[in-house]
């Protein structure tokens, strides 16, 4: 299975530090963000990547992973969203490289503890449809929400007011090759984007979308409040492992 990893936007919620440069390449403890999510799908046995980067700085992604040697990738494929279309455009860019294939994304500020790689498997068994990753938090009302009947998920709300459920939508998402066609179907938001909770709410209504949950810790990096909390989980994992 191929990955993507979603690096673009304009990070006004971190202006000034992104004022210069694209929020995915800020710092998180010792590294730049955007290997928490690279490191996830490498190590989950993903070797061919595509970076879908856009905003300030693009050239610095090229400068920063090169060709990919550093992972273990045999080389590193990048491309570049103009605007701010939303997660879902920018996953539309990636239709080529996927190739016709399943395909495993992740947003570049989102930070995972555990391995993702039984999770592939599973998903290469899965005949088709999507999977999704769950994680219980306190503030569910700044991501996606899920709505669980049962075993079940009926359906997903982009920050709601009055969250359904403490389940937050994480940002890796697997899917079927029929992703890019569901993408060509949506229509902009209320804030002009096109959302990936329609992609997963699409897969949801078709009765295909699976979920796990995350083990572990996540965390995204979107906010100030959010990256000195991944910074500090980073790094209280790195000092009991020193
Ligand atoms: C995005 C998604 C949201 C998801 C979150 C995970 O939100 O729209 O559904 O829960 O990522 O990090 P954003 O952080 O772009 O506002």
């Amino acid at each position: 299975m191929k990955g993507i990893i979603l690096s673009g936007g304009t990070g006004t919620r971190m202006s000034p530090c992104t004022k210069v440069t694209n929020k995915h390449l800020l710092p998180i403890y010792s590294k730049p963000m955007i290997y928490y999510p690279l490191e996830t799908l490498v190590n989950a046995g993903i070797k061919e990547i595509l970076i879908v980067t856009g905003g300030n700085s693009p050239g610095d992604f090229l400068k920063l992973l090169g060709n990919g040697k550093e992972f273990g990738l045999k080389e590193i494929h990048y491309t570049y969203q103009e605007g701010a279309g939303g997660i879902a455009e920018a996953l539309g860019l990636a239709e080529d490289f996927a190739d016709n294939g399943k395909v495993a994304v992740i947003l570049g500020d989102n930070i995972f503890e555990g391995s993702v790689k039984s999770a592939v498997k599973d998903f290469m068994d899965q005949p088709m449809g999507a999977k999704l990753f769950l994680k219980r938090v306190t503030d569910p009302e700044r991501f996606g929400v899920a709505e669980i009947r049962g075993k079940k998920i009926v359906g997903i709300e982009e920050k709601p007011k009055k969250p359904k459920s403490q389940y937050a939508v994480t940002g890796l998402y697997m899917y079927d090759e029929k992703v890019f066609d569901v993408i060509k179907t949506l229509k902009p938001s209320r804030r002009g984007e096109l959302e990936i909770t329609d992609v997963n709410n699409f897969y949801i209504k078709q009765g295909t979308a699976t979920f796990e949950s995350v083990k572990g810790f996540w965390s995204d990096a979107g906010t100030f409040e959010s990256l000195l909390r991944a910074s500090n989980l980073v790094a209280k994992k790195a000092s009991q492992s020193s």
